[in-house]
């Protein structure tokens, strides 16, 4: 077993042990990836300054977001298909959340459903939602999260058609995958995986198997959007699932300054700077460049949150130092649980606390909260 230092072990294991449809679906970007690549290349232009001869004993990386206590400013972000990466891999991606005291949020497009994971977790987790055509469905969700005890809903404003990701066109993404002469292939490589997947009984889209209506194709990511993702999503939608919910809401997908300032006047308890992990819009900035321009827009009057490119503790420095008040995370996690499992969930979010305090203290701060645009370098951001 190889020593893990980095995330980037984790990339490198979950590649080797995951089907490639799968890891390909978690790693890649839309169209040229651009986007993708800048998420990450725009994280290390920015520059940190280093500070000496300063108390560092007693440092804190406690913090909240929406309120909730966090052990650090780090979320795990909605990523559909994590059952894939691993057999139950949002019962594990969850666990590992609960124990290391940060929230877990659950994707529509979840292979465990909203119950399993009710079933299997203590702490209140989130629950993600695209705006669909079948309102009763959505309603159906709602609840049924509600019932979960879920303490925030992430509504999703960036999918409402899907990025054309080239690697799973090519792939043929489904799940679980068809049994193709590519596939069985590729799977005989990966016996870790096999075993598992021969060991749970969740092998597709289960917050939708037996309870979404009329779609023809339960097996594609691409189909679904298509048939059920509503194009004519608007701010009054917006609203009305605000009301619906009745509880915590976070938008998820806000790129643009204008787009913040509506986003605060919704109503809603935090936005979340996101291009999609460069999944969707290729050809826009990087998460990290978008975030200090909506910052400033919308000051306190909703908490700044951003995901897109986090690979290190370093990169949550930065981000809050821009403006974020929490960040999320979403290859980081998918590559620990492909790599592990649980384990491996653990280790990455291990991974990231480390190297955020000891960058903190680098710059000469003991408690994140402290963290301003001070600990970067001028004219590097
Ligand atoms: C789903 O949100 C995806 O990016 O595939």
């Amino acid at each position: 077993m190889p020593v893990i230092t980095c995330i980037e072990d984790l990339r490198l294991l979950a590649q080797r042990r995951v089907p490639r449809m799968f890891y390909d679906y978690a790693d890649s970007g839309s169209w040229t990836e651009a986007t993708y690549r800048a998420n990450q290349g725009d994280f290390e232009r920015i520059k940190l300054r280093q500070r000496v001869a300063v108390n560092l004993e007693g440092r804190s990386l406690a913090t909240t977001m929406i309120g909730q206590p966090v052990a650090m400013p780090v979320a795990i972000a909605p990523t559909g298909l994590t059952g894939m990466q691993h057999a139950d891999g949002e019962i594990l991606g969850a666990l590992a959340a609960e124990k290391f005291g940060i929230p877990f949020t659950l994707s529509t497009m979840s292979i465990c459903s909203i119950e399993d994971i009710a079933a299997y977790t203590q702490a209140p987790f989130w629950f993600q939602l695209y705006w669909m055509r079948d309102r009763e469905f959505m309603q159906a969700l709602i609840e049924r999260a509600r019932a979960a005890r879920c303490s925030a809903l992430v509504l999703t404003l960036d999918l409402q058609v899907l990025g054309q990701r080239h690697k799973d066109l090519k792939n043929g993404l489904t799940a679980p995958p068809r049994p193709t002469l590519a596939n069985l292939v590729n799977l005989a490589t990966k016996p870790r995986w096999c075993l598992g997947m021969l060991r749970t009984r969740r092998h597709g889209f289960g917050n939708l198997i037996g309870h979404a209506k009329g779609v023809s194709d339960m097996t594609s990511l691409g189909a679904w959007t298509k048939e059920q993702f509503d194009p004519k999503l608007d701010w009054s939608d917006v609203a009305w699932i605000k009301q619906q919910w009745g509880g915590k809401l976070i938008l998820k997908g806000i790129m643009d300054a204008e787009d913040a300032r509506l986003a605060a006047d919704s109503g809603a308890d935090a936005l979340v700077v996101s291009n999609h992990g460069g999944r969707q819009l290729d050809g826009a900035p990087s998460s990290i460049a978008a975030l200090p321009a909506i910052a400033d827009a919308v000051g306190q009057d909703i908490e700044v949150w951003m995901d897109g490119g986090i690979r290190s503790g370093q990169d949550v420095l930065k981000a809050v130092a821009l403006g974020a008040r929490g960040t999320m995370i979403g290859r980081a996690f998918l590559y620990g649980l492909g790599a592990m499992g649980e384990a491996g969930v653990t280790k990455a979010l291990e991974l990231i606390a480390n190297e955020l305090d000891i960058t903190m203290a680098f710059t000469g701060h003991t408690d994140i909260r402290t963290v301003d645009r001070g600990v970067l370098l001028p004219g590097t951001y």
